[in-house]
């Protein structure tokens, strides 16, 4: 390790730990900017207009469902893709030569992926680097540190660029990431300060952005020329996001030692995990970082500083240990500042473990877990990882980690 390493090690074990930051003054984007753009397009059109394109959007999706059911099923990995339609949208609207009291559409709000991954599965040891963080003049990196990954239907990739204050893009069999929002530290509403997570909203095709120094979760129109985000949080200290199917959005405040759930336009907050004291009791998290939300609306959590992923199922009041013993070490059982999750249809739990240089897999009721990639010591060759965070699984089982100190995005074969 050179010593802009060991610099960068110092930086981020500062972040881990509450770094002061300015608190942000912005006023606040009203949430319904949104509904009413979204109301007034749909109000322009007739009501029969609107059920007949209801229906071909029903035919269409039933077709996708079909079609990636039949031909997405490979060795011991099958993809089922699930659509939910919810969310009717009512709008009231004076028009000129009609008054439309009531427009309701059926609006497609999710579109997620359920990987089941068999117990077994392997994947290549050797990681390729599908984007080298470090430049030519060693000055600057395309991605610096990255945290939380995503990724979206056409297998991009979005990537929380930690250390470059922005969100970047990554297209399949690209070399260079696309900026996509940020950029340059700050508190405007186009810029970031420590983004560490990334997500987004299918139903309006929206980035939702943890922007963890600046104390706020951000939403943007993900094709927008307009690089304005609105606050969707404020005076949050976000670690980690997720959406559910209902399109809840769950945060970590790691402030707090609790995981919250919002509505998509960031009201109505309800805590889901922790007290609010710091703590490794049943009912306790110690820094909660990433989350993972499943089918049922259990929320998996990286208690980054317990040394354990807890799963709360909806509505407990306590959760359990599906990862790691609680106690920091370095041997299967154990893990060390857990990062980033995901959990498949069989409810086995991958986690990025970070100080181990590793990613874990623990099938449900496992106590010990074992090595998905990494273990092979903190380092920069292909079969070694420095402190992986975010983790994301594509279509086809392939795994992509965020190598956040060694300033690179690596992708496994699936086996
Ligand atoms: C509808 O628009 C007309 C003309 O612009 C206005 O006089 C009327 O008050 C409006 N009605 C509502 C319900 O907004
Ligand atoms: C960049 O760093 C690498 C590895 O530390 C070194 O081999 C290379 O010479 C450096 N390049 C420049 C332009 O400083
Ligand atoms: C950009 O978006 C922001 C927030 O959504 C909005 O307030 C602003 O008016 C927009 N600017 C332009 C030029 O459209
Ligand atoms: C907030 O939650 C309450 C009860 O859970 C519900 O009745 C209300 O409609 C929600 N409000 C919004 C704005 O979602
Ligand atoms: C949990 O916390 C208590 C009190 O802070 C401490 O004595 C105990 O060792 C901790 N347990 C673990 C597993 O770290
Ligand atoms: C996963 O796939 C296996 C066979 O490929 C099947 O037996 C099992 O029921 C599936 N599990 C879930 C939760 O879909």
């Amino acid at each position: 390790m050179n010593s802009l390493n060991e610099n960068q090690y110092e930086l981020s074990a500062i972040d881990t730990n509450g770094e002061t930051s300015e608190s942000d003054d912005n006023s606040i984007q009203s949430p319904n900017l949104i509904g009413l753009q979204f109301g007034s397009i749909i109000a322009l059109k007739k009501i029969r207009y609107v059920l007949l394109i209801s229906v071909t959007l029903c035919l269409i999706i039933l077709t996708i469902v079909i079609f990636v059911t039949l031909t997405h099923r490979q060795g011991n990995l099958v993809t089922t893709v699930t659509l939910t339609t919810s969310d009717t949208t009512s709008q009231t609207t004076n028009t000129s030569s009609m008054l439309i009291t009531s427009v309701s559409t059926t609006v497609i709000t999710a579109f997620m992926p359920m990987l089941n991954i068999s117990v077994d599965a392997q994947w290549e040891q050797n990681g390729i680097t599908i984007i080298e963080g470090r430049q030519k003049d060693n000055a600057t990196y395309r991605v610096y540190q990255p945290r939380g990954l995503f990724i979206d239907d056409d297998q991009n990739i979005l990537i929380a660029d930690h250390r470059n204050h922005r969100i970047d893009e990554w297209k399949q069999g690209d070399k260079e990431v696309v900026v996509l929002f940020g950029g340059g530290k700050g508190t405007k509403l186009g810029q970031l300060h420590h983004p560490v997570d990334v997500l987004i909203d299918r139903a309006l095709n929206t980035l939702i952005i943890c922007d963890q120094s600046n104390r706020r979760v951000l939403r943007w129109f993900r094709r927008s020329p307009n690089k304005t985000a609105e606050i969707l949080i404020n005076n949050i200290r976000c670690a980690g996001l997720a959406i559910d199917h209902q399109r809840y959005l769950y945060i970590s405040d790691n402030e707090h030692h609790q995981v919250k759930r919002y509505d998509t336009d960031g009201r109505n907050q309800t805590v889901v995990a922790g007290t609010g004291r710091q703590g490794n009791a049943s009912d306790e998290l110690n820094s909660p970082a990433y989350i993972f939300v499943d089918r049922q609306q259990n929320v998996f959590v990286s208690d980054t500083e317990n040394n354990r992923v807890i799963q709360w199922n909806k509505g407990a009041s306590v959760g359990k240990i599906v990862a790691g013993n609680g106690i920091v070490g370095r041997i299967l059982k154990k893990l060390q500042q857990p990062a980033g999750i995901f959990v498949d249809s069989s409810n086995t739990v991958y986690v990025a473990d970070c100080r181990n240089n590793r990613v874990m897999r623990w099938p449900q009721g496992a106590t010990t877990g074992s090595v998905v990639v990494g273990n092979n010591g903190q380092g920069s060759g292909s079969n070694q990882l420095n402190c992986p965070k975010g983790l994301v699984f594509d279509r086809t089982g392939n795994l992509y980690v965020a190598d956040s100190r060694n300033n690179r995005i690596q992708k496994y074969l699936f086996k």
